[in-house]
């Protein structure tokens, strides 16, 4: 039997660059320092599916004890997860899934519930009447599928209120932006959009103030991240009206993952909580995320200050080694 600090995890993320990627690696490494000793393999596919499937190859000659992975999209990267499943390698899939059931345990929020969510608030914020443009994910990648069917049931059926338009940005601000630019007389109509990010949502706001729309348009978002540029400081000052918080499990993930490798007993689905984000509630998020964070950051002084306690320690030992020999 191994030793916890021999442990090797294999993750390979679907994209690494955007502040909610980056978010979760964040508290990845937070949940890992926990476990002194054991290491992650970082693999970025930069959105790119067949440099996913590679880099899983990769991690899979180099032996690795567990895989977590965020598949780009659910198809393509189906039979290489599969196959690292079956031959024993224990899976955690987080926020992205693959389209199999091959995996030992799912780490993440329910997208389609999210979709719902915003649905609900959607309707909420129409009051029976409405044009709504719905901004989506990557076409093949699973919070689409699920965001989108979830959004449409969350609906309210009665009155006028429909999805007049909906159009791919790929996840990608850019692509988002690229793709609103054709839509000028449809955003003209148009009182609600939904995006299935916030990266896509402030893309929309970012449009239609350059295209000069007059029209009061209400943008809702999904993910709800703090700090610089994030989904909470938008819904502060009013770029954007809403966003679902959309945990990254960059935390759940890890333990999840030293509860596999101890042969404790795992959930398969580990689904975890989100919440409507909007004016009335964003102080009081601000607020505890700052909390938070300050107490994030004590953890971090201690064992700063323990690593300097155990050197001190360490080299007092080589001292009282030496004195003995001589
Ligand atoms: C980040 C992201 C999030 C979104 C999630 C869906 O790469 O696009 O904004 O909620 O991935 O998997």
């Amino acid at each position: 039997k191994k030793k916890e600090t021999e442990y090797v995890i294999g993750f390979s993320q679907c994209v690494g660059s955007d502040l909610w990627r980056k978010t979760m690696l964040e508290e990845m490494k937070m949940e890992l320092s926990l476990h002194p000793g054991a290491r992650l393999v970082y693999k970025d596919a930069n959105n790119s599916s067949s440099k996913q499937i590679a880099q899983v190859g990769e991690l899979l000659k180099m032996n690795i004890d567990l895989l977590i992975i965020s598949p780009n999209e659910a198809r393509p990267l189906t039979p290489i997860v599969d196959q690292a499943y079956s031959s024993g390698i224990p899976v955690v899939v987080i926020d992205r899934k693959t389209s199999s059931s091959g995996y030992t345990a799912y780490v993440g929020a329910d997208n389609y519930q999210i979709g719902k969510m915003a649905g609900q608030y959607v309707s909420g914020l129409l009051k029976g009447k409405g044009n709504i443009m719905e901004i989506m994910g990557l076409p093949g990648s699973s919070p689409t599928v699920e965001r989108e069917r979830g959004f449409a049931h969350g609906l309210k059926k009665t009155g006028n209120i429909k999805i007049s338009h909906q159009i791919y940005g790929d996840w990608l601000k850019s692509h988002a932006a690229r793709e609103l630019l054709k839509m000028r007389n449809a955003l003209d109509a148009t009182d609600v959009i939904f995006a299935h990010n916030d990266q896509m949502a402030s893309a929309a706001s970012e449009v239609i103030s350059k295209l000069g729309i007059k029209r009061k348009i209400s943008i809702v978002g999904v993910d709800a991240l703090p700090g610089q540029g994030g989904g909470l400081q938008m819904i502060d000052s009013k770029v954007i009206d809403a966003s679902m918080l959309y945990p990254t499990g960059g935390r759940e993930a890890i333990s999840t993952a030293f509860r596999i490798l101890g042969k404790e007993s795992v959930l398969k689905e580990n689904i975890l909580q989100s919440v409507v984000i909007d004016s009335s509630n964003v102080q009081l998020m601000k607020l505890q995320w700052n909390k938070f964070s300050s107490q994030q950051r004590d953890i971090e002084r201690q064992q700063s200050l323990l690593y300097e306690q155990r050197s001190l320690f360490q080299n007092q030992q080589v001292i009282l080694n030496v004195t003995i020999v001589t």
